[in-house]
């Protein structure tokens, strides 16, 4: 898996105010959704593209357009639905598919609670939003499911990550075939006891919609 930790000032800024506890949802919401936005700059360096012909007012040109099957965003419920507005304003064509995936505890089984995707991805590019790498359940779950269903190309897209994270998904999926790529905001210093990232910016979930 290749790690590119989306280092710039105005992502640097922008993720100050998530982490600060002062900030409240609707300003949450508005810079997590900005702070996607130049995420998905960095993340979507290799979509897909093929040759388009046009012509200017003074010469015809080849330029380029998405390839098809167009790239699927896939948001994982709840806190990915926070990241799909900023993901699509930069990539208005892709087709958006909903997977709600949770752990079973005692059978550490993955159990998809919603499933709103195509049932064939051969020879998609998919980009997998989900705002915080925390332990990297959910997130290899979610890579292997779709990598099953034909994927053959995954960039996950997170504003925060732990180090413990992305080494156990590492592990995870380090049988699969397909090129991945984790694309975030920045590598915190580590997980505490309760599964948070430290120091992170708390329940992304909750920051974003409240306390529910
Ligand atoms: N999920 C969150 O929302 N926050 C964390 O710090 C870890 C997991």
């Amino acid at each position: 898996m290749r790690v590119h930790v989306a280092d710039h000032p105005l992502i640097a800024h922008k993720l100050t105010y998530l982490r600060d506890k002062r900030t409240d949802s609707p300003t949450f919401r508005r810079l997590a959704e900005e702070l996607v936005t130049l995420l998905a700059y960095e993340a979507t360096r290799e979509v897909r593209t093929e040759p388009f012909e046009i012509e200017t007012p003074v010469a015809p040109t080849t330029g380029i357009k998405l390839s098809t099957p167009k790239p699927l965003v896939v948001p994982i419920l709840r806190a990915g639905l926070g990241m799909l507005e900023g993901m699509v304003r930069l990539l208005p064509s892709a087709e958006v598919g909903f997977l709600g995936m949770q752990r079973n505890e005692e059978t550490l089984e993955a159990i998809t609670y919603a499933n709103r995707l195509p049932d064939d991805l051969k020879g998609r590019q998919c980009y997998v939003l989900d705002p915080m790498l925390a332990t990297g359940g959910t997130l290899a779950m979610t890579i292997r499911y779709l990598v099953e269903r034909g994927a053959d190309d995954i960039t996950a897209v997170t504003l925060l990550a732990a180090p413990e994270g992305i080494k156990h998904l590492e592990e995870e999926i380090s049988d699969l075939n397909v090129p991945v790529q984790l694309v975030t905001g920045a590598v915190d210093e580590r997980l505490n006891e309760h599964g948070y990232i430290v120091p992170g910016l708390g329940d992304a979930g909750d920051r974003l919609y409240g306390l529910v």
